[in-house]
C-alpha cells in the first residue's frame, strides 16, 4: 500500500463533501438563538503557548448554519485564570457588549499582558433580534518573553551536544522553556525530546530577528535532579548558500522559568556553566545531508546523573543582536509517513526505492547489522531508464544521509538537521538484503492546515490539484521556497507572490505569511529596496520588480483573504518606502529595470513591460491601502500617480495600429488587461489579439512564463473567454500542466519542458501552481464580493463549460466555511452553496447560453419565474437577471438552487 493515510483521507473527505451536498440536505442547527461561537483563534493560532503581540487579535466562527444569521454584537472575556473565566469574570479584559459584526481581527483592549503568563478567553455574540447566544468553550493563549531583559542567559555554542544539570527544591507547578538557535536545536529534558517541531527555529533574517519557541515543560520536570540537553545543528545559519555562510557555528539561547509549589521560582538559562561534547551528528548541512555515527551516541547525556566529567565548558557565542520574537506560525513537523511503492536492485548492492510521489522530507532507516557498517541514503527526483537514480538536476547539493551503525539490534535512524526533495531513495552499504520495510518516507513541511478542497468531473483537473497540493507543501519550510531539492530552496519572492493566492485558498496561511511579511520588512534597506530572496542569499538588491512585488501583493492578499488590516498598518511605511524606491528608479513614470521578467517563458516578453506593470500594480495597491487606513492625502497622491503610470505605460508599450503591447505575447497582452491598464476603447482589440495568439497561433497552448500565467486564465474568464481558459487548463500536450501529468509528474515542474538533464529543471517548484486560485474562483465559483475582505461579502459565480459536468469547491475562511458544488445536465443546473453565518453573498446561477425561459427553485420554493424574482424563500433578499445567469442576494445558510429552462 503506497497511498498515504493523509492523501486517502483527503480524497475521502472530498468525495464526502461532494456527495453530502448533492444527496442530503444539511440540516440547519436549531433556529432558537445564535448559539455559541467556535474555532476560537488568537493571532490566527489555536491556543498558542506563547505570543508576543501586546494587543493580540481574536477570531471566532459563528457555528450557526441557519439562514440570514448575523452577529450584531459580541462580548469577549479575558481572564487571568480558568476559574475566573468559568465564573464569567474577565478580570484582564471584559469588552462588554460591543455593537459590531466583527468576528475576526478583534483587537484586545484590556490590561497590559504580562510576560510568561497564560490567559483564558471566551466570547459570546448577539443575533439580529438582539438575543444573546451562549459563551464559547474556553480558549487560551500564553505570553512569551516580552522584554529582552527576561532572557537571563547568554548565547552559547559547543561541539554538537550541550547539557546542564540542576536541582529543584520542590514540586513543579508550572514551567516554560523558551529556546532559540542560530541554526537548529533539539531540546531534551530528562531523557525526552520536547515537542514535535523539527528544523526549528524558523529561518529568518538572523541579524535582525530570531524566533524562539515556547514549550510547556511542567510535566517534564521533577523535584530533585533534572537535566536539559540540547543538540545543535547548523541549518541555514552555517549553510553556504549563494555566498559564504553567515555564521561559523550554531549557537543556542535558552531560558526556562519554573514555578514551584511553595511560590518560589527557579530560572535555568544558557551560559558557560553548561557542558559540551561532540555528539553522533558528525556533520550536517541542509543541502548535503547529515552524517550520523551511532557509535558516538552518549546514552544518558540528557538525563541527570550522567557523568560529564570529560565534557568541556560551553563556549560563549556572539549570537545575534537581533530581536527575539515568539515563533507564531505552524511549525515544521513530520506530517505523514509514506510506505515505498517498490524496491528494485539495479546493480549489486544498490537498492532503489520509489515512493510514487515527489515530496519534501527525509527517509527513516531501519537496519540491523555489525557495528561500524556505513549505510548511505541518496535522494533524487528522477531515475534513469536503467533504474539508477538521476541526480543531475540537484546541482551541487549532495542530498545524502549517512548512518554508521552501533551494532545494537534494530536501529532506527532519521536525520536531524537536513531535508531533501525526492521521490526515489538509493540505499547502499546496507548489511544484508533490505526489504520494502527498511525505509519509510517522512513527509515534512510547515504544518499548515488544509482549508480548501477542489474536485471536478474532469480528472486532469484533480490531478493538477494533486500536483499543487504536494508542490505547495513541499515548498513551505517556514518561508515559501522555490524548490526543495537542489542547492537553492530559497525565499524567491517571485515564486512567493504568484503562488500566494492559491496557497491561501488551499491552506490556512494567515500566520505563515504574517511571519514572512515581517521577514520581508526585516530585509528591507533604509532606502526601501527589498531583495529577490528573503532571507537574502540568492539574487540581488533591489529585487526584480516582479519579485519585489511580493511585499505589497502578499500584504494585499492578506487583507483580501483574511481581512487583515493590521498587516496593512504595520507595513504601511515599508510599502511606501518600497514604492518611493521604485519611483526613484523610474524615468518619466516608466520602470524598466528587470532581471528575470516573465521567467521560464516559452515566448519572451520584454522585461520592462513586466516591471512597469508591477510598478502600476504596486502603486494602485498602495493607494488602496492608504484609503483603507484613512490616509486620504496619500490615497489621492498614489491614485494620481497610478493614473500617470498608466498613461506612460500605454505611451511606451502600446501600438494602437496592431492592438499589441510590446511584442504582443500572451503575457504582454494579458497583464495590461488584467490590471485594467488598457484604454476602454482598445480593450476588445487587445483581447482579440490575445485570443488569436492563444487559439490560432498556438493551438490553445500557453507560451508565458510563470508571471504571465498568473493573470492569463483569470483575465480570459473575466472577459468572456472562460472556455479558452478551461481549454488551457485541461490541455495535455506541451506546454501545459496536463503535459506534466502525462509525463508522470507528481508535483509541478519548474519548466514547461520535460527536461531531466544537468540544466535547471526542478521537478518540484510551486510557481506554476498559481492556476490553483483560478480553479476555486472560476470553476469552483468562490470569489470575494466587492469590499468583501475576509469573505464578509461573497460572490459565488461558477462558470459552466461544456466539458465539465460538475465541480465542487470549499474554503474554510476566517468567517467559516464557504462552499459551492454545481452539476450540469442538459436543461438543468444545480448549484449548492454554503455561506457562513455573518456573511452575505451574491449567488450567480448560470444558464445554458441558449436558454430563453428559465425557472429557478431553491429547495422546494420557486424563486425565479417568467423573468422575475419570486419572494418568500427564507434567506434570499432579492434576485436579478444577468448575462446568461440569475443572480440571487442571500444571507448565510445552505441553499440548493435548481435552474431549469429551455
Ligand atoms: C528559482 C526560480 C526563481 C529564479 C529567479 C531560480 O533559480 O528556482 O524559481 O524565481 O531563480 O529567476
Amino acid at each position: 500500500m503506497h497511498a498515504s493515510k493523509k492523501s486517502q483521507r483527503f480524497v475521502l473527505i472530498s468525495i464526502a463533501v461532494l456527495f453530502a451536498g448533492f444527496f442530503f440536505i444539511i440540516p440547519g442547527y436549531a433556529q432558537n438563538g445564535i448559539g455559541a461561537p467556535g474555532h476560537l483563534r488568537c493571532e490566527y493560532l489555536s491556543n498558542p503557548t506563547a505570543i508576543d503581540v501586546r494587543q493580540p487579535r481574536f477570531q471566532w466562527v459563528l457555528m450557526n448554519s441557519g439562514r440570514g444569521v448575523l452577529q450584531t454584537a459580541y462580548q469577549v472575556l479575558v481572564a487571568s485564570s480558568s476559574a475566573n473565566l468559568a465564573r464569567n469574570r474577565g478580570d484582564v479584559w471584559d469588552s462588554g457588549k460591543v455593537s459590531s459584526g466583527d468576528s475576526t481581527q478583534v483587537v484586545y483592549q484590556g490590561k497590559p499582558l504580562v510576560s510568561g503568563h497564560t490567559y483564558y478567553w471566551k466570547v459570546r455574540t448577539w443575533d439580529s433580534q438582539g438575543k444573546a447566544g451562549t459563551y464559547s468553550l474556553p480558549a487560551k493563549f500564553g505570553m512569551g518573553l516580552l522584554e529582552r531583559a527576561d532572557w537571563k542567559g547568554q548565547w552559547i555554542g559547543g561541539d554538537g551536544l550541550l547539557r546542564k544539570e540542576f536541582r529543584l527544591p520542590g514540586k513543579v507547578v508550572r514551567a516554560r522553556a523558551y529556546v532559540t538557535a542560530l541554526g537548529y536545536y533539539e531540546l531534551h529534558i530528562n531523557g525526552k525530546k520536547i515537542g514535535d517541531k523539527v528544523l526549528d527555529p524558523a529561518w529568518t533574517v538572523y541579524p535582525k530577528r530570531v524566533l524562539y519557541s515556547t514549550y510547556d515543560v511542567t510535566s517534564n520536570l521533577k523535584e530533585g535532579a533534572n537535566a536539559v540537553g540540547v543538540m545543535l545543528g547548523g541549518g541555514w545559519a552555517t549553510q553556504a548558500a549563494g555566498g559564504p555562510p553567515e555564521y561559523k557555528a550554531p549557537a543556542l539561547l535558552f531560558q526556562m522559568n519554573i514555578e514551584l509549589a511553595d511560590g518560589k521560582t527557579v530560572s535555568v538559562s544558557s551560559n558557560t556553566s553548561w557542558k559540551t561534547a561532540p555528539g553522533p551528528v558528525v556533520s550536517d548541512s541542509v543541502y548535503n545531508g547529515d552524517v550520523y555515527d551511532a557509535r558516538l551516541e552518549k546514552p544518558g547525556w540528557d538525563r541527570p546523573g550522567y557523568n560529564d566529567a570529560g565534557w568541556a565548558p560551553a563556549r560563549q557565542e556572539k549570537g545575534t543582536a537581533g530581536t527575539l520574537s515568539a515563533e507564531m506560525m505552524p511549525p515544521i513537523r513530520v506530517t505523514d509517513t509514506l510506505v515505498p511503492r517498490s524496491m528494485t536492485n539495479p546493480e549489486p548492492g544498490v537498492y532503489v526505492y520509489d515512493f510514487g510521489q515527489n515530496f519534501a522530507g527525509w527517509a527513516q532507516l531501519r537496519v540491523r547489522g555489525p557495528r561500524g557498517t556505513k549505510v548511505r541514503l541518496r535522494f533524487s527526483e528522477l531515475i534513469y531508464p536503467n533504474g539508477m537514480i538521476n541526480r543531475q538536476n540537484l546541482r551541487s547539493a549532495k542530498a545524502r544521509d549517512i548512518y554508521i551503525l552501533k551494532g545494537d539490534g534494530l536501529e532506527k535512524y532519521e536525520p536531524h538537521f537536513t531535508y531533501h526533495g525526492f521521490r526515489y531513495v538509493e540505499l547502499t552499504g546496507y548489511p544484508g538484503t533490505p526489504s520494502l520495510d527498511s525505509i519509510r518516507g517522512r513527509v515534512v513541511s510547515s504544518d499548515v492546515r488544509t482549508t480548501g478542497s477542489f474536485v471536478a468531473s474532469k480528472e486532469i483537473l484533480n490531478q493538477i490539484q494533486h500536483l499543487i497540493h504536494w508542490g505547495q507543501l513541499s515548498n513551505l519550510y517556514s518561508i515559501p521556497t522555490d524548490c526543495d531539492q537542489r542547492n537553492e530552496r530559497q525565499g524567491w519572492m517571485g515564486d512567493a507572490q504568484v503562488s500566494a493566492e492559491e496557497a491561501m485558498m488551499n491552506f490556512d496561511m494567515a500566520a505563515f505569511y504574517t511571519n514572512f511579511v515581517r521577514d520581508i520588512r526585516d530585509a528591507q534597506k533604509p532606502d526601501g529596496e527589498i531583495p529577490d530572496t528573503v532571507p537574502h542569499k540568492y539574487g540581488r538588491y533591489p529585487a526584480d520588480p516582479a519579485w519585489g512585488t511580493a511585499y505589497p501583493l502578499i500584504c494585499w492578499y492578506m487583507w483580501q483573504q483574511y481581512g487583515d488590516k493590521r498587516i496593512l498598518q504595520e507595513n504601511y511605511d515599508g510599502l511606501k518606502k518600497y514604492e518611493e524606491f521604485l519611483r526613484s528608479r523610474a524615468k518619466d513614470n516608466v520602470l524598466r529595470y528587470s532581471y528575470y521578467g516573465d521567467w521560464i517563458a516559452i515566448k519572451h516578453t520584454p522585461g520592462a513591460l513586466v516591471s512597469d506593470s508591477y510598478f502600476y500594480y504596486d502603486t494602485r495597491i498602495l493607494a488602496d491601502v492608504a484609503k483603507i487606513l484613512g490616509k486620504t492625502g496619500d490615497a489621492e497622491t498614489y491614485a494620481k500617480l497610478a493614473g500617470e503610470i498608466k498613461d506612460a505605460f500605454n505611451k511606451t508599450f502600446y501600438n494602437a495600429k496592431t492592438g499589441e503591447y510590446a511584442n504582443g505575447t500572451q503575457t504582454a497582452q494579458a497583464m495590461p488587461l488584467f490590471l485594467n491598464l488598457v484604454p476602454q476603447k482598445e480593450q476588445g482589440g487587445v483581447m482579440g489579439k490575445l485570443y488569436n495568439n492563444i487559439v490560432y497561433e498556438h493551438n490553445t497552448h500557453i507560451t508565458t512564463g510563470f508571471i504571465g500565467v498568473k493573470y492569463l486564465l483569470p483575465v480570459l474568464t473575466r472577459d468572456g473567454h472562460n472556455d479558452v481558459a478551461y481549454e488551457l487548463a485541461t490541455q495535455t500536450t506541451y506546454p501545459s500542466w496536463g503535459y506534466m501529468v502525462s509525463k508522470g509528474a507528481t508535483t509541478l515542474w519548474e519548466l514547461w519542458q520535460d527536461k531531466i538533464g544537468p540544466s535547471m529543471n526542478s521537478h518540484n517548484h510551486i510557481m506554476l501552481g498559481s492556476i490553483g486560485a483560478w480553479f476555486y474562483r472560476a470553476l469552483g465559483g468562490i470569489n470575494l464580493g466587492p469590499d468583501g475582505e475576509g469573505y464578509r461579502h461573497i460572490l459565488v459565480q461558477p462558470r459552466l463549460v461544456e466539458d465539465l459536468h460538475w465541480a465542487s469547491a470549499s474554503i474554510e475562511t476566517v468567517r467559516g466555511k464557504v462552499s459551492c458544488s454545481w452539476k450540469h445536465q442538459t436543461g438543468a443546473i444545480s448549484v449548492e452553496v454554503t455561506i457562513p453565518a455573518n456573511s452575505d453573498a451574491k449567488i450567480v446561477v448560470p444558464e445554458e447560453e441558449d436558454m430563453t425561459t428559465v425557472t429557478v427553485q431553491e429547495g422546494n420554493h420557486i424563486v425565479w419565474k417568467n423573468g422575475r424574482y419570486v419572494a418568500g424563500d427564507d434567506g434570499i433578499t432579492g434576485a436579478m437577471s444577468r448575462d446568461h445567469a440569475v443572480e440571487f442576494s442571500v444571507g448565510s445558510g445552505y441553499y440548493h438552487f435548481l435552474l431549469t429552462g429551455e
